[in-house]
């Protein structure tokens, strides 16, 4: 039987809630289609930083490593200044675990409310690559003077041939085993970025080259926030870098319907990848039960994907679209009609009887 271990990163605020409804659908796909999932819990987060003044112990990285796969709830705590347990434990992973691709699919599921008008779920679908080890994210930079009237803040984008590259790779082999439109939009800004976006750019149309049955498309970052709106429906896989990214995702998810069900992926390829729903700890909704568990249950399904379970990956995405469909119009906390552990349930049990 195939059998994986899994740790799992419950986290702050209603993480642990989502991540709960997430493993119930994952024990039920498991069950049914003859697979193992073993779990290990890791307390990473907020309440022990707090507690203990760690954010990740050092032993953590090498013991993450030897698992087959992450499952992360949220990771954000209001009592915790901004920026520590963000880059202490989510960006640390990603870059320690060198998680170079964050894949983040924008897919409006039938009977969820969009707020752009005339758009239907034949509009959008599609995958963003986000590069998830570089650009403004390394940490590059300083002050000079810092707290004096000549303070100089510099903050750079480091993009390297190498990260760019395998980045793209990714893109267009997504792309090509996606096989729907067979088109990879390059996000850039190639008219003001002129060395990061160059770099970018000339990898892109290398690449292409070795991909002629796909379409290498490219458009500037603020054209693609505009299109996202009015013309979801152009774009099949799109590339780009850590930042934009970053903004353009939290869009993405607004249009497919908010950051009740968006997930994405931390991927390394050739290690450890983790996976998550993408919308944060959502600190106000802790423990009340009414959070939006479907974004956690879709990165679940991500999470089935990438193990090799491709057909629990698929039951599991029709069992959201059944619930979506017939049972929660309103994704956002508190609105669903129902409790967090009611919506986790009603879509495990699509999940057996699919
Ligand atoms: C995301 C988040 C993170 C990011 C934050 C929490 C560091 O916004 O996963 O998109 O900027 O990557
Ligand atoms: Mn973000």
């Amino acid at each position: 039987m195939d059998s994986y271990n899994i740790a799992v990163i419950p986290g702050d605020g209603t993480g642990p809630e989502v991540a709960r409804e997430g493993i119930k659908v994952l024990d039920a796909l498991a069950e049914r289609f003859g697979f193992k999932l073993q779990y290990a819990e890791f307390d990473f987060g907020g309440d022990r930083y707090l507690k203990t003044g760690e954010v990740l112990p050092d032993s953590a990285v090498s013991e993450l490593k030897g698992f087959d796969a992450i499952y992360l709830g949220a990771i954000g705590h209001p009592e915790v200044k901004p920026g520590i347990l963000e880059k202490g434990i989510l960006l640390r992973l990603r870059f320690e675990l060198d998680q170079y691709i964050n894949l983040r699919p924008v897919k409006l599921y039938p009977g969820v409310d969009c707020p752009l008008k005339g758009k239907g779920p034949e509009h959008i679908d599609f995958v963003v690559v986000r590069e998830n080890t570089e650009g403004l994210y390394a940490g590059a930079g300083g002050f000079l003077k810092k707290g004096t009237p000549d303070e100089v803040a510099v903050q750079e984008s480091v993009n390297t041939r190498k990260g760019v590259e395998r980045c793209v790779r990714y893109a267009f082999e997504y792309c090509k085993q996606r096989n729907r439109d067979n088109k990879l939009t390059l996000c850039g800004k190639t008219n003001v970025l002129t060395y990061a976006f160059d770099l970018w750019e000339r990898t892109f149309n290398e690449v292409a080259k070795e991909y002629p049955g796909i379409r290498a498309d490219y458009a500037h970052v603020d054209a693609i926030a505009m299109w996202f709106v009015k013309n979801p429906e152009w774009f099949d896989v799109i590339v780009t870098d850590n930042m934009f990214g970053d903004i353009i995702t939290d869009l993405g998810a607004m249009i497919q319907g908010g950051m009740g069900i968006a997930a994405g992926g931390n991927i390394n390829p050739e290690g450890v990848s983790m996976f998550e729903p993408i919308g944060g700890s959502a600190p106000r909704y802790t423990g009340k039960n009414v959070i939006n568990p479907l974004a956690a249950i879709c990165a679940g399904g991500m999470m089935l994907e990438h193990l090799g379970q491709r057909e629990a990956a698929d039951v599991l995405e029709r069992a959201v679209m059944e619930v979506t469909g017939k049972h929660i119009r309103d994704l956002g906390a508190g609105r669903m009609g129902m409790s967090t552990s009611e919506a986790g349930d009603l879509v495990a049990d699509y999940a057996q009887k699919l």
